[in-house]
């Protein structure tokens, strides 16, 4: 983000260690894997120096407030950071696990200290390095703000910068998608058999992006989403969306979308009318681990939408608090391609520091920490409910949220009913009511919802137990 504004199936090979076997080892077979990694954020001027305020040229001349080998909190990614990222990454990876790669590898840096060349040369860097340790695994990456100068600017056709990534991701991407990619900044491309990834340019809809600022459609994504989605549906195939910038409410703000209200609007729209093909949702931008629920019209939970948290440690100044460095592996299921689980890993970034070690851990299995059957959206629904009543789910939620930044900043009040509202309202108009009730808003009223039932239509019930 711009800081606040801003394949195949499993196969028994036993290659990993012991390490990455879940809790409980019930997910083998039939459970199929890919690792997200986001916001790299690299930055080639980090470096440890006497003077804090020459240690990256990403804190904009503030000084850093406990460099180490493996970065500081006011600065973006060293590249010893990333590399230990991969490093750990690399030992945990089976053969037919792929990885999804949502964007921004350039750093915070005011527009005059990059160009085109430069933000091309860190994309190259960062495409090669992922190449270097996963030398043959698939790989499906998305365009972030930050790939692109002046930063946020991207444009509506071919330019040097979709041409370099199409270049650069060739061994990657089918000619569709590369035709595409370069075109737009965007693709399609299946996975494997009945699986399809489709990879949005949002920087098209972000505010900030001026050049698209009074189109409907910008780069006839919409339409081209639509016709990918309808034809993916015909040929019974499932679709991952992934995408740099998410839909919906930024989840620290109020009434703020990531992207432009209009364009929101579309794009939940679109999503709602074809949630039967879509099989979850995966974006990075917020640097923070979050979790939406896409409901329809009528309230019912359709779509599963998750936000990674980023690789960089980066904070402004001002914001009180981080994230901690992290990646993350989605177990799905191989045979609707619904997701079963998360395993976040993370950096502790000040004992890495001490150490001069990085130690790489599992944070948490999100089954295991809210003790999920599953992550189906009507399960994610009422997980979120739940935030409302149960302060210490909410309050491991906020943990992760800021990947154990620091456990004494909390969320209650205001700051826990923006993140409810963000993860179950996706919609103008059911953000800004449930924002109105309290975190009660949108069609769920004193722990009443919609049931839908498909013999007996639409009927509101009581919500058990949550
Ligand atoms: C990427 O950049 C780093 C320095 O920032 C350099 O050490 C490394 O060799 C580069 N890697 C590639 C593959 O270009
Ligand atoms: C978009 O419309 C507004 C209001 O009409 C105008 O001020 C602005 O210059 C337009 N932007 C572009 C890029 O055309
Ligand atoms: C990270 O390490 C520091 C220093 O050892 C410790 O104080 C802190 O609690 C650790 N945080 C997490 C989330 O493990
Ligand atoms: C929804 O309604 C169905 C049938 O009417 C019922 O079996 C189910 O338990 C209800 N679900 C919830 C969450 O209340
Ligand atoms: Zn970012
Ligand atoms: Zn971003």
């Amino acid at each position: 983000m711009g800081l606040l504004s801003c394949v195949v199936p499993l196969l028994l090979c036993g290659a990993a260690p012991l390490e990455a076997a879940p809790a409980k080892s019930s997910y083998l077979p039939g459970t199929g894997r890919f690792w997200h990694i986001t916001d790299l954020h690299l930055d080639p001027t980090y470096h440890l120096t006497p003077d804090p305020t020459k240690v990256c040229s990403s804190s904009k001349g503030v000084p850093a407030t406990n460099p180490g080998v493996f970065g500081d909190f006011l600065c973006d990614s060293p590249y010893r950071l990333i590399q230990s990222a991969f490093d750990h990454m690399a030992t945990l990876t089976k053969p037919d696990d792929f990885i999804i790669w949502t964007g921004d590898s350039p750093p915070h840096v005011p527009a005059g200290e990059l160009s085109t060349d430069l933000v091309v040369q860190v994309i190259e860097n960062m495409t090669e390095t992922i190449r270097q340790h996963f030398p043959n695994i698939a790989v499906y990456p998305a365009l972030g703000n930050h790939d692109y100068w002046p930063q946020d600017q991207m444009p509506t056709s071919t330019n040097a910068v979709y041409r370099a990534a199409a270049e650069l991701w060739r061994p990657w991407l089918q000619n569709e998608a590369l035709l595409t990619l370069s075109q737009g900044g965007f693709y399609s491309q299946l996975v494997k058999p009945g699986l399809r990834v489709v990879s949005l340019n949002t920087i098209l809809y972000y505010g900030p992006n001026k050049v698209t600022e009074n189109m409907t459609d910008p780069a006839g994504q919409f339409e081209w989403l639509e016709k990918t989605l309808q034809k993916a549906a015909r040929s019974l195939e499932k679709v991952y969306i992934i995408a740099h910038v998410p839909v919906g409410y930024l989840p620290w703000a109020r009434r703020t979308t990531a992207l432009r209200e209009k364009h929101n609007e579309r794009l939940v729209s679109i999503f709602r009318k074809h949630s039967d093909v879509i099989a979850g949702h995966f974006y990075g931008h917020t640097h923070r681990d979050s979790i939406m629920v896409l409901l329809d019209q009528q309230g019912k939970p359709v779509n599963s939408l998750f936000v990674s948290p980023a690789v960089t440690p980066i904070k402004s100044l001002l914001q009180p608090y981080s994230n901690n460095p992290a990646f993350r592996m989605y177990l799905y299921d191989t045979e609707d391609f619904s997701m079963q689980d998360i395993w976040q890993y993370f950096l502790n970034l000040t004992e890495a520091n001490e150490r001069q070690s990085a130690a790489w851990r599992r944070e948490y299995v999100l089954r295991e920490a809210f003790g999920l059957a599953d992550l189906k959206p009507l399960s994610l629904l009422k997980l979120g409910l739940s935030f409302m009543e149960q302060s210490t789910a909410f309050d491991s939620y906020f943990k992760h949220f800021m990947v154990g930044y620091d456990s004494s900043v909390t969320c209650g009040g205001a700051c826990k009913i923006s993140q409810v509202c963000a993860m179950l309202y996706l919609d103008q108009l059911a953000y800004s009511r449930c924002v109105e009730k309290g975190g009660r808003g949108g069609i769920h009223l004193r722990g009443h919802f919609l049931n839908i039932s498909h013999e007996k239509g639409l009927r509101v019930s009581k919500l058990s137990r949550l």
